[in-house]
């Protein structure tokens, strides 16, 4: 298969039956097709920094990716989705954008894109990009005028500069604080050399948040979406997507203390938590924007995609975000925050797929990212450890690493079987864990820096990946350089060591992809399988009985069904501890 996406009229392709709904409160009508690919794609998340580097600097890049493409391709992914590649001083790992229209030369350049956008597509794998609208990084020519036009100027109103408080301005205008850790606001030099306006960073002071309630802000996004619409990208995974649009009169707001760093954890269906009532996140005013965006991806062909990164509880919230006349998805971060439990999982899938489908979107599914302790370890976690913080060698309840993999090829095995559209982190279809003993000067992630260590941070899922377990850097990087240093355990992980080999995780994860294509189960309805013990949790998606032991006692097999594959060795006919089966319904 491949794919080209031209400019030009949309149209539904063979085989999909469009309904023409009637326009939401006035807007634009809204065409819906019931079966877009992104519906039940599987998406395969590229952190271009850490996936291949070409150029040999240590830092992953573009023409990198593109020579690792066909790797994709033999995995069965149906689109890759790249974490930021544009131009950025790399303060939060370029979601810092300096331009929006650009590559950093870090990555290559816009012909390396365009390459490895052909490239993509010749295979048949779709390209997301994404796409940080909620700031910019501080040396963006934009807060650069900002700050030299002074108060009051339009330059200002781009981004949130207000006076401070107390007799001379000299405390924050509120209590916020970033996501990051410290003070949500950082006062500026005025030109005249005195202490003057301060403006506000959700996150890093190097990214200071935009005003959306600008027109002018709105406008500057919409080029920047079609710049790259133009340029053939399949859509766009959105960042901070509930945060853009703060509460009138910016008011005070202490999030209570259990609260992950991007909004608050996942709270039980019907509960308001800290994501659902903060005056920065999930403000009505957001869905708007979305609203301007779909329609402008409505006038594009190819069925181009947006997706919400919303850290948002409850999941019936989340689905505002996916009505028919706003994005396409959204994530699933409850989830992913789900512990690895029969009951907490049924209750988070029936919560989603009831979400979701009430507003006529597919549910995702998420287990591992570049924000959140790989999957593979934070399964076997002991200890209370919110989003964000990160493990490090001091951190509580560190888990035995066998069992961390046992469970994470279990709950992947459940997660490729259910309907809608999965994402992958790239390195999770090798096995990878969290690296939990780098050095501390070799962490890079602004949490590690602005909570003075008290907080590891993300740094420990990016570690670049294995390809090769005889060659310098695993073959991520032909020097041997790697901007954060890789375990030597991992010579056992890459890539080439797990190919062809049977039962190997690389293995595992080819096969699950082929047989959900062969089975759709992408596409599938589920019905969950009653009469299991507690920690058993069994559904049916179309001719396929999904069975997930998340105890720790074996459990019979059903007598005579075939089996299609499993997570660990089942061929006594039981299913142990933290295993999962397919088998034919
Ligand atoms: C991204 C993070 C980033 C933050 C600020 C997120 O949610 O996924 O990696 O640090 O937004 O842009």
């Amino acid at each position: 298969m491949t794919l080209e996406n031209d400019q030009s009229a949309a149209a539904p392709s063979a085989g999909q039956s469009a309904v023409l709904s009637t326009a939401p409160e006035g807007g634009d009508p809204v065409v819906t097709t019931g079966s877009e690919w992104w519906r039940t794609a599987v998406i395969y998340q590229i952190y271009p920094r850490s996936f291949a580097d070409a150029s040999g600097d240590g830092i992953g890049d573009l023409p990198g990716i593109t020579a690792r493409l066909d790797s994709l391709g033999q995995l069965g992914i149906d689109a890759i989705w790249l974490s930021p590649f544009f131009t950025s001083p790399q303060r939060d790992a370029g979601y810092d954008v300096a331009d929006y229209c650009d590559v950093d030369p870090l990555f290559g350049s816009l012909a390396d894109f365009d390459r490895m956008r052909a490239k993509a597509h010749e295979l048949g794998i779709r390209v997301i990009v994404d796409l940080v609208p909620n700031h910019s990084s501080d040396q963006h020519v934009w807060f650069q005028e900002a700050l030299a036009a002074g108060p009051g100027s339009d330059e200002r109103r781009r981004y949130m500069f207000r006076d401070g408080l107390g007799a001379n301005g000299e405390l924050p205008p509120n209590n916020w604080e970033s996501v990051f850790g410290g003070p949500a606001w950082t006062r500026i030099e005025e030109a005249d050399g005195e202490p003057g306006q301060w403006y506000l960073h959700l996150f890093d002071s190097t990214q200071p948040d935009f005003d959306w309630t600008n027109r002018w802000v709105r406008d500057q996004f919409l080029d920047i979406l079609r710049f790259w619409l133009d340029r053939g990208v399949d859509g766009f995974r959105v960042d901070v997507a509930h945060g853009m649009i703060k509460a009138e009169g910016l008011p005070d707001w202490t999030p209570p203390a259990a609260s992950g760093s991007m909004g608050g954890g996942a709270g039980p269906e019907g509960e308001e938590t800290a994501s659902a009532t903060a005056p920065y996140w999930a403000q009505e005013g957001v869905h708007d924007i979305y609203r301007e965006w779909r329609s402008l991806l409505n006038t594009y062909e190819g069925d181009r995609v947006l997706c919400a990164e919303a850290w948002v509880d409850p999941l019936s919230k989340v689905a505002l975000w996916v009505r028919q006349d706003e994005m396409h998805q959204a994530f699933n971060f409850a989830y992913l925050e789900s512990p690895w439990d029969a009951p907490a999982l049924r209750t988070v899938i029936d919560q989603s797929l009831e979400a979701f489908s009430s507003v006529g979107a597919p549910s995702t599914w998420v287990l591992s990212n570049h924000d959140v302790v790989r999957h593979a370890t934070r399964l076997a976690v002991t200890a209370e450890n919110p989003q964000g913080h990160g493990l490090g060698p001091t951190s509580a309840g560190l888990p035995d690493p066998a069992v961390g993999l046992r469970r994470a090829r279990a709950a992947t095995t459940m997660m490729l079987a259910l309907p809608g559209s999965s994402y992958i982190y790239q390195g999770e279809e090798l096995g990878l864990p969290e690296v939990i003993h780098l050095p501390d000067e070799a962490r890079q992630d602004p949490t590690w820096f602005r909570t003075d260590g008290e907080r590891y941070g993300r740094d420990g899922c990016r570690v670049p990946i294995p390809w090769e377990s005889d060659k310098p850097a695993f073959g991520f990087s032909q020097t041997g350089d790697t901007w954060l240093p890789q375990p030597a355990e991992w010579a056992d992980l890459a890539r080439d060591a797990q190919l062809g080999v049977p039962g190997s995780t690389l293995e595992l994860y080819r096969t699950l992809l082929a047989l959900r294509a062969e089975h759709r189960l992408g596409l599938g309805t589920m019905q969950w399988v009653e009469g299991y013990s507690g920690d058993v949790i069994a559904f049916t998606n179309g001719h396929v009985l999904v069975i997930a032991n998340t105890g720790t006692e074996a459990v019979e097999l059903p007598a005579g069904a075939e089996i299609l594959l499993a997570s660990s060795d089942v061929s006594s006919g039981v299913l142990g501890a933290d295993t999962t089966v397919w088998m034919k319904a």
